[in-house]
């Protein structure tokens, strides 16, 4: 199965694409973890990304799209992939169209992560990762056993550079105005699936499976 999740930051998609990828046997395809993969690494195209997302701004649409065209043809893809944080402009919804329409591999599903900005800023302030292997904490709603260290891998646990109230406010609005005439693309072809993502982890996770096995 294809997919794609959306939503605003904090809305949840690295958590439940941890969830989705294990039951789905899907690889998760984040363009989020991709750029900071590449910042931590130092390449021409981690230099060109860290200025706008340390400033809570979209990466320019030419940088991502061959980023993610070169990904989805990989093997592993084959059979369905996640993809968790792209589409965010309407150009890259259409580049996507062309792209897996080119190598048979087009979207079945759009699920769109709803929540209120409230509970955005609770969530993205209180959020931790692991520097290693990149596990999502949060200070209060998913603690790691002890503090400030990864359950996973024993290391240290650190906050994102964009997760100030600041940034989110500057990402709120190029969710607004870039990211939601997507959700309305997808919504026109009819694969556009709501989930309302303010609920507790497991119930948004039961939503989700209820529309990915109606899907299948
Ligand atoms: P990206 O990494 O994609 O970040 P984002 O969209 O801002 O989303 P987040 O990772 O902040 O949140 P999330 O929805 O994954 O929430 P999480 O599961 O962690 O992008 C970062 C930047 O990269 C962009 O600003 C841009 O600059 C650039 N970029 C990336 N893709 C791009 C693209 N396609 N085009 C251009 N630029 C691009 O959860 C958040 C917290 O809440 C955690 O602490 C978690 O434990 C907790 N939590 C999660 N679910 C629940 C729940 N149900 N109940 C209680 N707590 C919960
Ligand atoms: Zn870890």
């Amino acid at each position: 199965m294809n997919i794609l999740i959306m939503g605003p930051a904090g809305a949840g998609k690295g958590t439940m694409s941890k969830e989705i990828k294990t039951k789905y046997s899907v690889p998760h395809i984040s363009t989020g973890d991709m750029f900071r993969e590449n910042i931590k690494n130092n390449t021409p195209l981690g230099t060109k990304a860290k200025e706008y997302m340390e400033a809570g701004k979209l990466v320019p649409d030419s940088l991502v799209n061959d980023m993610v065209e070169d990904r989805l043809q990989q093997d592993d893809c084959a059979n369905g992939y996640l993809l968790d944080g792209f589409p965010r402009s309407l150009g890259q919804a259409e580049a996507l169209t062309k792209i897996t329409s080119k190598i048979n591999r087009s979207v079945d599903v759009a699920l769109v992560l709803d929540v209120d900005i409230a509970v955005l800023e609770e969530r993205i302030t209180g959020r931790r990762i692991c520097k290693n292997c990149g596990s999502i904490y949060h200070i209060k709603n998913h603690p790691s056993k002890v503090e400030g260290v990864c359950d996973v891998c024993s290391s240290e646990l650190t906050q994102r550079k964009d997760d100030t109230l600041e940034q989110l406010q500057v990402r709120m609005n190029e969710y607004r105005k870039q990211t939601e005439p997507v959700i309305q693309y997808y919504e026109k072809q009819g694969i556009a699936k709501h989930v309302n993502a303010g609920q507790k982890p497991d119930k948004v996770f039961a939503d989700i499976q209820s529309i990915l096995d109606s899907v299948k």
